[in-house]
């Protein structure tokens, strides 16, 4: 027998009936994000390695031991994106988007890392992102973060996440704490596991988020980064706090939060959730004004953040465990009689015209009308609408909601209408919108 072959491990098809509940994530995402002056970029999946080695950091774990490198034909370094901040700037640059202008940019799409899979961590997984180039206050800090606080309010999730913050500084105060940290955690080497030993001197700060209890136990006999701070970055975090504040949105500052990317400064923060176990950073981001500069463009202040598509509707799912799923048909049209398929075609067609967000489907497979609506049932429609040979003559049609029985007879003209009516009824109980 032919072995089947199967999907690379890590990558996941997304089936039809998975489809919907993304479809409706990213739309309630991507209609608050045009609602803040949000434009989309698209960039391509693949850039050269040398991109994301100088964005993300040498000594990072993405860099190590994650990334999909390959040599091109012509020998070239190429990469599969693992994250979308280095490709947006690149783009950014290569087109002039940020000279003596704000962009706020906004992408959708797959990322890919090498890493081990579990439970919301998988190699392949989808980003919605946020950028923001060209502004350097703490208020578009405050305001990408508050942005972020209405995608949980509209998806229903909000009780379900929290807000970890924290200021690692500017470049210099970083360097006096790197310091401070290397010194006293050389005088504990002994008590360091290999992986702290091995970023003792390549990435001294990733130790500071190490899971590991005894290192979080040592690290309490330091005094935490956010004390380094120089004035203007203290300000910042400051004023950040206070608009926050001003904005009903409560955080928890986290001063061991540091991520695992190195082109940040100042604000850094994360939405975590408890519901999903160990992978429970929804969504992660902070400021990175040296990045755009970094990589050969203007000097130019960012802030940003992205969220990881497959442990967002993971939450929504355990928040909603009875969401349906399965993508109901709306309007389900079955036809009897002489001349009433015609009628039916027609009439369709008008209907889509007129409601061209709802699922309509035709029924093709002949049959009475009992077995119509039984198809009608199969298929999970929500609407049925009947058209018999009285029906035609007189310009009506029997329209019947399958989710309470109730059927009855309306005129031609005013369906469109009346059945908006019940189907937006129906996405929004769908939804708990
Ligand atoms: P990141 O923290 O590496 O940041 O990833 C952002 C989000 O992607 C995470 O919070 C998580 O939800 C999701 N994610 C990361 N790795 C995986 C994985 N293996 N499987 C599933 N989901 C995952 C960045 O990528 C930055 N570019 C974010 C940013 C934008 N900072 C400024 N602008």
């Amino acid at each position: 027998m032919t072995k089947t072959i199967q999907a690379i491990r890590g990558m996941n098809d997304l089936l039809p009936s998975d489809i919907s509940l993304y479809q409706h994530v990213e739309e309630v995402l991507t209609k608050i994000l045009l609602n803040y002056g949000f434009s989309e970029i698209r960039t391509p999946i693949i850039e050269c390695t040398s991109l994301f080695k100088r964005a993300i950091g040498e000594d990072t774990d993405i860099i190590n031991k994650e990334m999909y490198s390959f040599n091109d034909r012509r020998g070239e370094g190429i990469t599969l994106r693992p994250e979308g901040t280095a490709g947006c700037v690149r783009a950014g640059i290569e087109n002039s988007l940020f000279y003596n202008q704000e962009q706020r940019l906004w992408y959708i799409g797959p990322m890919f890392r090498y890493e081990r899979p579990q439970k919301g961590r998988y190699r392949q997984f989808y980003q919605i992102g946020s950028e923001v180039f060209g502004l350097k206050g703490p208020d578009i800090d405050a305001e990408l973060i508050i942005m972020t606080a209405r995608f949980w309010r509209f998806l229903g999730i909000d009780n379900h996440v929290q807000l970890e913050l924290n200021s690692i500084g500017s470049i210099e105060t970083r360097k006096s704490y790197h310091h401070t940290l290397v010194n006293m955690l050389e005088k504990n080497i002994k008590k360091l596991d290999n992986d702290s030993k091995r970023r003792i001197h390549s990435n001294p700060m990733r130790i500071l988020d190490s899971k590991n209890p005894s290192i979080q136990a040592l690290l309490d006999n330091i005094p935490p980064l956010i004390d380094y701070l120089d004035d203007t970055s203290r300000e910042h975090f400051t004023e950040l706090c206070r608009l926050l504040d001003l904005a009903g949105i409560s955080y928890h500052v986290n001063h061991r939060l540091v991520r695992g990317l190195d082109y940040y400064n100042n604000t850094v923060f994360e939405w975590i959730t408890n519901s999903l176990g160990s992978q429970g950073a929804i969504c992660s981001g902070g400021r990175y004004d040296y990045l755009v500069k970094l990589l050969g463009g203007p000097n130019v202040p960012a802030v940003g953040c992205a969220i990881g598509l497959e442990r967002l509707i993971l939450l929504v799912r355990s928040v909603y465990p009875l969401l349906k799923t399965k993508k109901v048909v709306d309007i389900y049209l079955i036809s009897s009689g002489q001349g009433t398929k015609n009628s039916m075609l027609t009439f369709s067609e008008y209907l889509r015209n007129q409601l061209p967000e709802f699922k309509i489907i035709n029924h093709f497979g002949g049959g009475n009308f009992s077995a119509q609506f039984s198809r009608a049932n199969k298929l999970a429609a929500r609407l049925v609408l009947a058209l018999g040979e009285n029906e035609v003559a007189h310009h009506t049609c029997i329209i019947k909601d399958l989710y309470n029985g109730i059927q009855k007879t309306i005129s031609q003209h005013h369906a469109a209408d009346i059945l908006r009516a019940l189907l937006t009824d129906t996405l929004r109980k769908k939804h708990k919108i």
